[in-house]
């Protein structure tokens, strides 16, 4: 009898276990959450939660379901779009998010239902992917990450902010904040590439920008990290991939940036597409509860991604809608973006009694949180003589034209008679311009162009043609993206014969070959380019080849050839004023890789954050198959370098910088001191070690260097990367000017995952660098003593 009943409680406590959803806790966290705290929000306002209460008292539960229902009013494009139904439903109180609408009069036509005709008169929240600019159209996110300059990336969030909510937008799906090791996934473009300290500096940039000062200002939109969490490590770069990461790997790598994306006030977040460790992002409790919940207490709105509450069929954990509401609901996901089911299904769950209210109650206070702290009670409208339908301003311009500025990243300058071919001089008086990127307006803006218009860009053509009158400038497009007859390349090849050099703008078309699904299983140029290319170098004439890609190309003919090649990404409106400055040297490039760019396909995945092995290659010759024993059983190919062709951080300048040995304030750090200090925030914390540096511009030109900073452990617990960022600085030298970098590091520089799942300051060996990239520079030592 009694054993009885103990099994009973047993199966009681194990069916509990598997259907209950996924429990918030209401008390700090017991665990460590990253670096042990809860993030900071914005929307965590005793004013606000006041609201909240009071508001959700009079909700009734069909009211409340509504406020977690987001739909797509733009073109059809799946599950919940093209519907006709939209304005009655608001008006029922059944939806709380639209977006995707045309413009500022459909914001205030829904708004205007939603305010006057729905029961209780709770506003819609509009959103919208505003990913690198509304209209004013910047570098694409990685170009922008790209800059290391977070300044810059603010104030191009900013200027989106401001366009954006003039068109009544008040919600971009932006920062992509994905860390992403693979090239071949075409969303590499959207994010910040390999680095989670740099990528987590990029993502506070854009939250400050778009949510600006006070998310109640009416310029200010709320910003959205995503996709949470793991959707850039998709298996074999293929879009919406599985993905399998540690905890460990998750903890130190693919988490920080959503930390502090959301640390920085980021009033939303955006689960991902990709199965992560075999549970779906959209219905992971330990993403979506354990760690964003309870451990970083998230108070604002976890939406889904586009119909991926409904996919959840497809991924095969779940046989019909029903089960795939209550599995991401369940699981801590607030709002389903599209595929309807929690529209269809939410309040019948709660009714059977497998969902309770209150936790419906906590999805809809997110939301409302939100709401309340963009105003949107408040000032529900948008004033519709705020928007700029003229010529855009020369401030926004002036942003845009730095931002493709500091975005480009010159990749090699060889001597061409004796000098190095970039920057031009005044003797370059005709150019033959070419390739399918050299005059298409289009282009320019990239994927994602929000409502970006291509008679606002000035392509590489217009812009040289005014700095070199007609005559100058022999253009010959020679093909297309894909396609060229022989005629077009031939014709290019006579315009490099009759001008002094060719510039070619090469690459891939940005709709179709990069973001979202379009991965590549191969990174050369596409069509008939690498012909084009080529070719014309066969003239004999100096050659400049822009590259015009979303991800890294493998180019090994190229590299080795062409004297000079400068990555472009997408620039954005400004485009071809930004490279023809930088042409001719008014503008000194100064961008530099956030991912290491690989040799070939086969090596990747390739990241400088990577941890070493038990058999390193460490100094045997790579550069020809391994001969005997010792060259052989080492970590290494047998036909290729183990080297990237390019490693993060490289970017070269037409200044020359010098580095001084790194002076550190200690050589001893103690462990269990770091670790008492964890628990205070990074932006607070106290500074443990002091780095200096004085850094010499010795070149001719007055130039900006990104000063880096590079940690590594040795001897810990678990083993950490060689070297890992954890700090950088942009800095100005006129030539000969010298300067001193000093780096203030906090507890968090030194902290780990260790082996027993939590986060800590271990005794270990430590090499710091300060380099220009991440394969330079000679480690100082330092020791944290137990
Ligand atoms: C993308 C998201 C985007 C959403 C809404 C999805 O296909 O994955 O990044 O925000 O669509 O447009």
């Amino acid at each position: 009898m009694y054993h009885r009943l103990l099994w009973h409680c047993l199966l009681l406590a194990i069916l509990l276990l598997v259907i209950e959803p996924a429990v918030r806790s209401q008390n700090a966290p017991t665990g460590p959450g990253f670096h042990g705290l809860p993030v900071r929000s914005k929307l965590a306002d005793p004013a606000i939660e006041s609201k909240v209460d009071a508001l959700l008292k009079q909700m009734t539960l069909a009211e409340k379901v509504g406020q977690l229902v987001q739909y797509s009013v733009g073109t059809p494009a799946g599950p919940g779009t093209g519907r006709e139904d939209y304005g009655e439903m608001v008006a029922k109180g059944e939806v709380g998010s639209l977006y995707n609408l045309p413009d500022v009069a459909a914001a205030n036509h829904y708004q205007h239902i939603a305010v006057e005709k729905s029961r209780l008169h709770i506003p819609l929240i509009n959103g919208l992917d505003v990913i690198h600019g509304y209209r004013t159209e910047f570098p694409v996110p990685l170009g922008l990450a790209s800059t290391w300059d977070p300044d810059i990336v603010q104030r191009a969030a900013r200027i989106a902010a401001q366009e954006a909510s003039a068109a009544g937008v008040r919600w971009t799906f932006s920062p992509m904040v994905d860390i992403a090791r693979d090239p071949r996934w075409g969303r590499i473009i959207e994010g910040a590439g390999e680095d989670p300290y740099l990528g987590g500096e990029i993502a506070r940039a854009y939250v400050r920008g778009y949510q600006g000062t006070n998310l109640a200002n009416s310029d200010s939109i709320a910003a959205c990290a995503k996709h949470y969490v793991g959707y850039g490590a998709a298996e074999g770069g293929r879009d919406y991939n599985t993905t399998e990461i540690s905890e460990h790997t998750l903890r130190e790598v693919y988490l920080p940036p959503f930390y502090a994306a959301l640390d920085e006030g980021g009033a939303t977040v955006m689960s991902a597409f990709n199965a992560l460790n075999g549970v779906p992002a959209t219905a992971n409790p330990f993403t979506l509860t354990e760690v964003l919940r309870n451990e970083w207490h998230f108070p604002g709105i976890a939406v889904s991604d586009f119909g991926a509450v409904r996919e959840l069929i497809a991924h095969g954990i779940a046989n019909d809608g029903e089960t795939a509401a209550y599995r991401a609901f369940s699981a801590g996901l607030d709002m389903d973006m599209e595929s309807s089911v929690f529209h269809e299904y939410l309040l019948k769950l709660v009714e059977d009694r497998k969902i309770p209210e209150a936790r419906i109650d906590q999805a809809v206070r997110d939301v409302l949180r939100v709401k309340f702290a963009l105003g949107l009670f408040d000032n529900p409208y948008t004033d519709e003589t705020r928007e700029n339908h003229g010529a855009l301003p020369q401030a926004s311009l002036d942003v845009a034209r730095a931002a493709a500025e500091r975005s480009f990243v010159l990749l090699r300058n060889e001597p061409v008679n004796s000098r190095r071919l970039l920057p031009l001089t005044s003797e370059t008086q005709t150019v033959a311009l070419i390739g399918p990127l050299a005059d298409d307006p289009g282009a320019m803006l990239g994927s994602w162009g929000g409502r970006s218009r291509p008679g606002d860009a000035v392509t590489l053509k217009t812009a040289l043609t005014q700095r070199l009158g007609p005559h100058g400038v022999k253009y010959a497009q020679g093909g297309d993206f894909l396609a060229a007859t022989d005629e077009q390349i031939n014709a290019a090849v006579e315009a490099a014969r009759s001008a002094d050099i060719a510039i070619l703008a090469l690459g891939e078309e940005p709709n179709s070959m990069t973001a979202e699904a379009a991965s590549r299983a191969h990174l050369d140029l596409p069509g008939r380019q690498e012909e084009l290319l080529e070719k014309v170098s066969a003239t004999g004439k100096p050659v400049v080849l822009l590259l015009f890609s979303g991800r890294p190309l493998t180019l090994p003919w190229a590299f080795a050839h062409v004297p000079a090649v400068m990555e472009a990404w997408f620039p954005g409106i400004q485009a071809g004023p930004a490279l023809v400055r930088t042409l001719y040297g008014e503008s000194v490039p100064s961008g530099r890789l956030v991912l290491s760019w690989p040799r070939s396909v086969g090596q990747i995945p390739i990241y400088y954050n990577a941890l070493d092995t038990g058999r390193p290659a460490g100094n045997i010759d790579l550069s020809h198959p391994p001969t005997n024993s010792e060259e052989k059983y080492v970590s290494r190919y047998i036909d290729e370098l183990n080297s990237p062709q390019f490693p993060f951080a490289y970017g070269l300048s037409y200044g020359d910088f010098h580095y001084s040995v790194p002076e550190l304030s200690t050589n001893k750090l103690s462990a269990k001191e770091l670790a008492a200090d964890l628990h205070t925030r990074p932006a607070d914390a106290k500074t443990v070690l002091t780095v200096s540096v004085n850094v010499t511009n010795s070149g001719k030109v007055p130039a900006e260097e990104v000063v880096q900073l590079y940690v590594g452990l040795r001897g810990t617990s678990v083993a950490e990367p060689v070297r890992a960022l954890k700090a950088f600085r942009r800095v100005a030298l006129a030539p000969g000017q010298s300067d001193r970098v000093t780096f203030s590091l906090p507890p968090q520089a030194f902290v780990i995952w260790d082996v027993h799942n939590s986060y800590t300051v271990e005794p270990c060996q430590v090499r710091v660098w300060v380099s220009p990239d991440s394969a330079q520079g000679q480690p100082v030592p330092l020791e944290i003593t137990p």
